[in-house]
């Protein structure tokens, strides 16, 4: 075909492209790629439009955001994913729509019969561990709004905040695993989970884009001072609000604390602030986690090294990386930590960090456990730091040779010192495994081809694995909805390190986490569906 040919082609195209789940800078790149070709976009459709091009992925997303009411009102007009046109780009020329570019229908919501989706809201089962909820949903619009009067509770922490927030994150939980995209209030209206309050906000925000109690929160200088100050590592809402009380407004403001604060990880979060601020990707928590499990098979052949959290549940970015280490022969695990920390430590991968023991006895699988929102904590073994993460991590995608490089050098930052830090759980004993001499500023600021990233180390016991995994990969709401159900429903004890029937005094084991879930009687669900 000639080039004058796919210029004729491409000139027959007339392209409605949704805005929809496109970065505003992919969507302009898109259209001057398009005029470049000759190809028109209009804004409207019309019968002149050829094909409508989307990230959506059902046709029925696509009529609603188009505010039709089915699909056969949109006449013949394709129905394409962006693919199909940045295809066309590549292969300069238009090809044919095939199936694997069409927008498939919905089969939740049975194309075009006239059922209304909030008929499905009645067949949501209760509980979010119940539910798959996705990372990529359909209410965004809403749910953003939502986390906000989440935060503001929790950072408030007054009485009654905690019950608040938790409110609103069982609101947002529920509106992310909906199938549809919700654009009137009615629509939610039969969902337990969403109470008076949330369908006021919801209201606001469909009938006028945004709501006014969310966008003061959102302008408030205490609500900013707090996400700025909690932002920073080892600062909980407590010190922020201290901090607030202080008068301090900046970062910067707090910087002389660097050097007076008892607690590492406050000198070393604040000297570190921007970096640690920044988000990891997916490649350098691929390349890190291909280290320390290079590392650990060194040490202790059989070793496993999983990289959990966020990641384990899709997240492109994070704001850690956190490794659930294990051996499958019981016991084995035993004193592979230190061993492990003194490895890296000669590659220079370890900045600062402190090393809790474990401090597990069967006593805890039976002891009433608080279901904080924040955190729930556990007795492994483990290490929470700040590493340094090679520059090259972040474009690496194979993370063999970076790894083999850094293996070369070794570091002299540092050092093992003993100190018990006072901050943490008072009753785990704590060996702090950081730079003790070293000002963190003039580390930050020396010359260095490295990133700080945070990174928590947990070893679990091979008998404790799988209820440790589906504890580390979270979500933080999944594990406190999981835990609330043993509790309530099945009158039995979860935590990180086993499920404990009550009735009968035993532990109930599992060999996969699609056990952890056969033992808590709910359908199994996959990291990338617990994102509620
Ligand atoms: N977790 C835990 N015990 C802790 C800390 C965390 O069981 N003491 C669990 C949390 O429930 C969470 C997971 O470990 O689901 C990872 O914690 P965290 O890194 O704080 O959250 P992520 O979901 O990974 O978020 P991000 O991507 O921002 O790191
Ligand atoms: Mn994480
Ligand atoms: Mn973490």
């Amino acid at each position: 075909m000639s080039a004058n040919s796919c210029e004729v082609d491409f000139s027959r195209l007339k392209l409605l492209i949704m805005p929809q789940r496109i970065q505003k800078r992919r969507l302009e790149t898109i259209k001057i790629a398009a005029k470049k070709r000759g190809v028109q976009t209009v804004s409207e459709l019309s019968t002149e439009v050829t094909h409508i091009v989307t990230e959506f992925e059902t046709v029925e997303q696509v009529v609603r955001a188009l505010k039709k009411d089915n699909a056969a009102t949109l006449g013949d007009v394709e129905i394409v994913s962006l693919t199909w046109l940045t295809d066309c780009f590549k292969a300069g020329k238009v090809n044919v729509a095939t199936e694997a570019y069409r927008l498939k229908h919905d089969t939740l919501e049975s194309a075009d019969n006239g059922n209304e989706p909030e008929e499905n809201t009645s067949l949501l089962p209760e509980w979010a561990c119940q539910r798959a909820t996705p990372l990529e949903h359909h209410n965004h619009h809403l749910t953003a709004g939502i986390e906000t009067l989440q935060l503001y509770s929790e950072l408030r922490d007054l009485d009654q905040d905690y019950s608040r927030a938790l409110a609103f994150r069982r609101a947002s939980c529920v509106l992310k695993c909906l199938p549809f995209k919700v654009t009137d209030v009615s629509q939610i209206s039969n969902i337990k989970d969403v109470g008076d309050h949330v369908k006021r906000v919801v209201k606001d925000i469909l009938e006028d884009g945004s709501s006014a109690e969310v966008d003061q929160i959102n302008n408030g200088e205490w609500f900013n001072k707090m996400k700025l100050f909690t932002a920073v590592f080892g600062v909980g809402p407590s010190t922020a609000k201290k901090w607030i009380e202080r008068g301090w407004t900046s970062i910067q403001d707090a910087v002389w604390v660097e050097a007076l604060s008892k607690d590492w990880r406050v000198r070393w979060g604040l000297a570190f602030h921007e970096e640690l601020q920044s988000r990891v990707e997916r490649p350098e928590a691929d390349n890190f986690t291909a280290m320390v499990r290079a590392e650990a098979e060194s040490i202790l052949p059989g070793t496993t090294v999983e990289l959990t959290g966020g990641f384990r549940r899709g997240k492109k970015m994070g704001h850690d990386v956190d490794l659930l280490i294990s051996h499958p022969r019981e016991g084995a695990e035993v004193g592979l930590l230190p061993r492990l920390l003194k490895q890296l430590e000669k590659r220079g991968v370890i900045l600062c960090g402190s090393h809790e023991r474990n401090s597990f006895t069967e006593d805890v699988l039976k002891q009433d456990f608080k279901l904080s929102l924040r955190g729930q904590l556990d007795h492994f073994e483990k290490w929470l730091g700040i590493c340094k993460f090679p520059k090259q991590f972040a474009t690496t995608q194979n993370g063999h040779d970076v790894v083999q490089e850094v293996a070369g050098k070794t570091d002299v930052c540092s050092k093992l010192s003993g100190s018990v830090e006072e901050d943490y759980e008072p009753k785990v004993k704590l060996r702090k495994l950081g730079c003790a001499d070293e000002c963190p500023r003039s580390v930050a600021s020396e010359d260095r081809d490295w990133l700080a990233r945070r990174v928590d180390l947990i070893v679990a016991p091979h008998s404790q694995y799988y209820y440790a995994l589906v504890g580390w990969t979270g979500s933080k709401h999944f594990n406190r909805d999981l835990r609330l159900y043993a509790t309530r429903v099945l009158g039995m004890k979860l935590t990180s390190h086993g499920l404990y029937n009550i009735s009968q005094g035993s532990m109930v084991p599992a060999s996969s986490e699609k056990e952890v879930f056969d033992n808590m009687q709910i359908p199994y669900r996959e990291p990338a569906q617990r994102n509620c």
